[in-house]
């Protein structure tokens, strides 16, 4: 099969595409045939293998344990394990694999739901790993409940898109960060107030009741400012938190201070897991989120689409079409 490879931690130049053996399928996994994947920035970390403290977390040292990139996935059941019964050879299915750059993945059968009917392998293939990560921050993490006044900031890419689409869903009043460019995207995600990050600190704008921290690593000091005295930050990413850890000691300083302040601060690893995609469904279903894609590429094209996602230029999500 068709594959993109990498040996190496690197840019995008350390990617190629090669002919290489299908992947054997095991008791609980799924063979799916690879119509599109979804291209995430912890697909960026990995191929680049940053920061550092990811490698010593066991993802490789010298370079990715998993030769072949990409997690998301939409496409078709070719082939199923001997313990699966929730699926079947011809099943149109979308979830989180290993190696969903090529024309077949293994994914593992909890991880992998029936593709929504309403959504084309592209655009199912951009929901799993960001959609679930925005509905595990507002939900299990952010506790959100209906009428609360919610702020996203990193509102324009992957986790943001599909956040402020499900604070709506579920009830808030929200406040979407992004750069000037983007707030027509943001708005038309159905953001009630936008801010420009550029020319105002979303600081100064008011009390949430609850804040995503998607991007940007803003300080402790200004996330508190944001809060309401009981409100709560769920800090979910960053770009800007250096190379060898990724921000993780201003995520440790949170979970300090949050034990000695009334307001509360959260961290979490997103779970991959099917019933986050059945609820995902729902709401597909419902016309309450609908993927926004900036871009699709051919296989052939990864490189290209690691570049424009690493330049920040990508407004919502970038598709791989197989
Ligand atoms: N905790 C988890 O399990 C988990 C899961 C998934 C992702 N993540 C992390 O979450 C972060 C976001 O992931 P993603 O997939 O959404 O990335 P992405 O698609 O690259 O989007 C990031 C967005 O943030 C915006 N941004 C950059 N600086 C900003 C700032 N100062 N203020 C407001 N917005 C800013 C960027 O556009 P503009 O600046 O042009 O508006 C971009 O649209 C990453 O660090 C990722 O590793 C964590």
């Amino acid at each position: 099969m068709r594959a993109v490879v990498q040996d190496r931690y690197g840019t995008a130049a350390v990617l190629r595409l090669e002919n290489i053996a299908r992947p054997e399928v095991g008791d609980q996994e799924v063979l799916v045939r690879v119509h599109a994947a979804g291209l995430d920035r912890g697909t960026w970390h990995l191929m680049t293998g940053k920061p550092y403290l990811m490698r010593v977390a066991g993802l490789g040292f010298r370079g990715p344990k998993d030769r072949v990139p990409g997690r998301d996935l939409a496409g078709t059941v070719a082939a199923v394990g001997s313990g699966v019964s929730r699926f079947e050879v011809g099943d149109e299915v979308y979830g989180v694999g290993r190696g969903s750059f090529a024309e077949y993945a293994v994914v593992r059968a909890d991880r992998l739901a029936p593709k929504p009917t309403i959504l084309s392998f592209e655009q199912a293939a951009v929901v799993p790993v960001s959609a679930a990560t925005a509905l595990q921050a507002l939900t299990d993490h952010g506790r959100l409940e209906p009428g609360q006044r919610v702020l996203v900031i990193g509102a324009s890419g992957g986790v943001g898109s599909y956040a402020v689409q499900l604070a709506k869903a579920l009830e808030a009043e929200v406040t979407a960060v992004a750069s000037s460019g983007k707030l027509d995207l943001v708005r038309s995600l159905g953001a009630d107030h936008v801010i420009d990050y550029t020319r105002e600190d979303f600081a100064d704008s008011g009390q949430y009741d609850l804040v995503l921290d998607i991007a940007g690593n803003p300080g402790l000091r200004r996330l508190r400012r944001a809060l309401t005295p009981t409100g709560t930050a769920v800090i979910v990413g960053g770009e800007d938190g250096g190379d060898l850890t990724g921000g993780m000691n201003r995520t440790l300083r949170a979970l300090v201070l949050s034990r000695f302040v009334s307001q509360r601060f959260a961290n979490f690893i997103n779970k991959e897991r099917a019933s986050d995609l059945d609820r995902l469904t729902t709401f597909i279903d419902a016309g309450q989120i609908t993927p926004s894609i900036d871009r699709a590429y051919r296989l052939d094209q990864v490189p290209e689409a690691m570049g424009h996602l690493a330049a920040g230029q990508v407004r919502g999500k970038v598709a791989i079409i197989i």
